[in-house]
Formats: C-alpha cells, structure tokens, sequence
C-alpha cells in the first residue's frame, strides 16, 4: 500500500488550523466593510503573460507555470494584484471612481519552504484605483494599521520608503527601466554592494552614486529629521524632491486618520515587484523577521494591461504570516468559534425518532443541535460531547417525555435539570 503526503510546500489544514485562518479572514472581512472595499474573486489560474509583465524576477522564476491542453502558457497566480488590474481594465472601465476591490485568495510561488515561507499561502487585499491624492495611499496603511489592531497586535511598526525617489535619480541619470529593475531587485534583496557595482557598470556620474550611497544611509524611525536630510541630499533633484514631498504627505495624512504606529522609514527601500511608481511599505512585527503584508502604489498597471490611464495603491496583508505571529503572541482567543453545540441523544432506542425531530425543531430556531448518529450507549455519547466541547448535551428519556420534558444538561458545568420541551429553546438560547 503506498502512502501519499502533501505535495512539498503543500498543507492540510485541519480543522483547528482553518478556524485559525478564520480568524484572520473574518477580521479582514470587517476591514472591508469599514472602509468601503467591496470583495471579488478571480481564478487562480492566469496567463503567464498577464502576472509576469510585472512581477520581477524573483516572482518570475517562482511560477507554477505549465502549457495547457490547448497550448497556452499558464501560471498559477502568485499573488493577486495583476487580476484585479486586468478585471478593472475590462470590466470594471465605466464603474464610478474611486472604486475600492477586497479578495481573499490563495497564492502560489516555487519558495523554499520554511517558517512563514510556504508554496500555497492566501493573501488579503485591498485595491484602491482612481485617485492619485495622497490621502488615497494613508488610507491603504490605514487599512493596515486598523487589521494589525482588530488582530490584537499592539506591537508592530510599518516600514515606508518611495519607488519614485530611487527611479527619478536614475532616470535623471538615463539608466534604462530594465537596468533600474535590476538595481531594485539587489535592494529589495538588501544587496547594496551589488547594486554599488552594478552601478558602476552602468557608468552612473559620481553625483548619482553619492546620492545612492547617501540614500541607503537614510533608515529610521525619526521620519521627519530623514525628510529633512533627504531634502539636502537631492538638492535640484525635482522630480526626487517631489516624491519625496508626497511620500511627507502621505505621512501627514495617516497621522489625521490616527495612525500612531511606529514608522520605520528607510529612503533606500525597493520591492520586488517591478509596477510600484509611488510609496511601498511593508508590515513587521518584532521577533518575526518577514515581513506580514506588503503594497503600494502602481499607477500604470491598469493602462498596461489596456484600461484607461488610472492610478493605484493598495496592499496585500498575508494570512499565513499573520496567523503565524498571533500564535507566537498568543493572541489567538482562546475559543476560536463561538457557536455553541447542543448534542441531542436518545435514551432508549425507540426514541431516536424523538430526538432528530428535537434537534431538528432547535435548529429551525437558530441552535447549533447536533445529532447522536451512532446509536451508542449515553454514557459514550456524553464522553463525547465533552471531548468535542460541546455547551449541552440533550436527553431524550422515556419519563420526561410522559411530562413533556427532557434533560437538559450542562456540559461546562456537569450539572442536568428537567425542562419542558417547550422552554427548550429558551433555555439554551437565554441562559
Ligand atoms: P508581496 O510582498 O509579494 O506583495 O506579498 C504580500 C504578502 O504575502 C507578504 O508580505 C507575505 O505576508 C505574503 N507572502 C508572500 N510570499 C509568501 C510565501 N511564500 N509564504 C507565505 N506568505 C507569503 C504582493 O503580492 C503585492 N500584490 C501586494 C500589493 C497589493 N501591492 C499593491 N497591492
């Protein structure tokens, strides 16, 4: 007999891990109602030519990627921006702006499994196309912000940088798009030497690596005194200067939206994906070194894939990561459902009947009422209501029923008392 096991990188998730996964999602599922982002589902399949336009390299060489039957190049989505772009550009052309997308979906990337590094993993979103204010970016950390609370999580800080200082110095410098991707791509991977080389090679002036070298120095949290230095070191820089004039902006307006989450800035700060024009960030939390959500600003990705010319910013929280943090916390509740079980049981054979009619009555009346469907002893029943944690277990007996009653009894408590069926429902439901 052969054994299988999950495909590598693959997980079950067993019913105490999804009620985990629950939990993150019901907590996003609030963030969307509270600020608008109406919630949309795309297949998980794509043209490989659609999510590789912009991925990066990195996401690029970690697609599931396959021909199907009728010979086109498909990919397993590794992350969910680009469908939401392509669904706007067709779809979505005439809706009124801004128009404001939430999904919660699984992902798929060729990554070394590891702690929070996982093959399928399911990512939250929130996509804000149609504004190219300030406030519009505020609000996606605000977004943020507000899940990383209603999680539980006190502690955390967002890291905040902005694609366009670092792409505005080199196209001042006439570095080709190709080549700044590939300078992005060595910072996003925090190799600073490489990227010194690669510039070099590149025959960047001796002003443009100054000012590189100058930017990657500027990381912290005292945000305002790095704007300040960042202002002198990109002196007659103007179109830097106005990125970073919005990135001061965007600042400022998170703090009216009562952001007071510690911001980590750091001016030398890229990400993979090659569609950011505008402010990028990423979520930490102490102890945990990757990070739990990440996004962004992408002004042309909807044009690029044949919409209209429509800004964007938004931000993928990921579940898997964020469910990993809240166990290392320990800020799961400790009950994760909160319906409470009733078991009904028959006492006597005859009255099996009896009990599913019972069970069913208190269902119709909203009561999670399950039945006994193995005909076993009720001591055996009962043993089992309180391994399974259920509230109540009832008992459906041949004396009760002639006064019209059952036995009502506590599982929390261990305790039972006689009710009448008909105060049954009331009973269970208004203790
Ligand atoms: P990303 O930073 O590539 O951004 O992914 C967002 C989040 O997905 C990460 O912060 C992480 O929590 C989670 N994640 C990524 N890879 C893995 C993995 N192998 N295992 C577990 N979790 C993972 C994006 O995907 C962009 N689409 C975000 C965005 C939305 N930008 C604008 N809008």
């Amino acid at each position: 007999m052969t054994t299988y096991r999950t495909v590598r990188g693959m997980r079950d998730f067993l019913p105490a891990d999804l009620a985990k996964r629950r939990f993150v999602e019901e907590k996003v599922r609030e963030c969307f109602n509270f600020y608008g982002y109406d919630e949309v589902e795309t297949p998980i399949l794509e043209s490989f030519d659609l999510i590789s336009a912009k991925a990066g390299d990195e996401i690029r060489h970690r697609m599931y990627a396959f021909k199907d039957l009728g010979g086109r190049m498909i990919a397993l989505r590794p992350e969910i921006t680009p469908s939401i772009a392509r669904v706007v550009a067709n779809k979505l052309r005439t809706e009124v702006k801004p128009l404001k997308l939430g999904y919660i979906a699984n992902c798929f990337r060729y990554d070394n499994p590891q702690m929070g590094r996982y093959r399928e993993f399911w990512q939250a979103g929130f996509e804000l196309f149609g504004s190219s204010h300030p406030v519009a970016d505020a609000e996606v950390l605000a977004v943020n912000n507000e899940l990383m609370r209603r999680l539980g999580f006190t502690d955390f800080s967002i890291k905040i940088g902005h694609v366009a200082i670092l792409r505005q110095v080199f196209t001042d410098e006439g570095v080709a798009e190709a080549d700044q991707n590939r300078l992005m791509e060595l910072m996003d991977k925090q190799e600073h030497t490489k990227a010194y080389h690669l510039l070099s090679d590149l025959k960047v002036s001796d002003d443009c690596q100054a000012t590189m070298k100058g930017l990657f120095k500027l990381r912290g949290t005292d945000w305002k005194n790095l704007l300040e230095k960042g202002r002198q070191l990109l002196q007659q820089k103007e179109g830097a200067l106005a990125a970073l004039d919005n990135l001061e902006a965007i600042i400022g307006f998170t703090r009216s939206l009562g952001v007071k989450t510690e911001l980590f800035m750091d001016l030398g700060f890229a990400r993979g994906l090659e569609y950011y024009t505008g402010m990028i960030f990423e979520v930490f939390v102490p102890g945990l070194g990757i990070a739990l959500g990440g996004g962004g600003r992408y002004d042309h990705l909807v044009e690029l894939f044949g919409g209209e010319p429509l800004p964007a910013v938004g931000c993928a929280p990921g579940i898997d990561r964020i469910a990993l943090a809240l166990e290392k916390k320990g800020l799961f509740p400790d009950q994760l459902t909160h319906v409470e079980k009733v078991l009904v049981v028959s006492i006597q054979k005859e009255l099996l009947p009896k009990a599913l009619e019972l069970a069913s009555n208190l269902r119709k009346q909203g009561v999670a009422a399950h039945n006994e469907v193995t005909g076993r002893s009720v001591g055996s029943a009962l043993s089992y209501a309180g391994k399974k944690n259920y509230r109540y277990a009832v008992l459906v007996g041949s004396t009760e029923l002639e006064r019209q009653c059952v036995i009502l009894r506590d599982m929390k408590a261990e305790a039972q008392r006689e009710v009448p069926i008909t105060n049954l429902f009331n009973e269970i439901a208004f203790r």
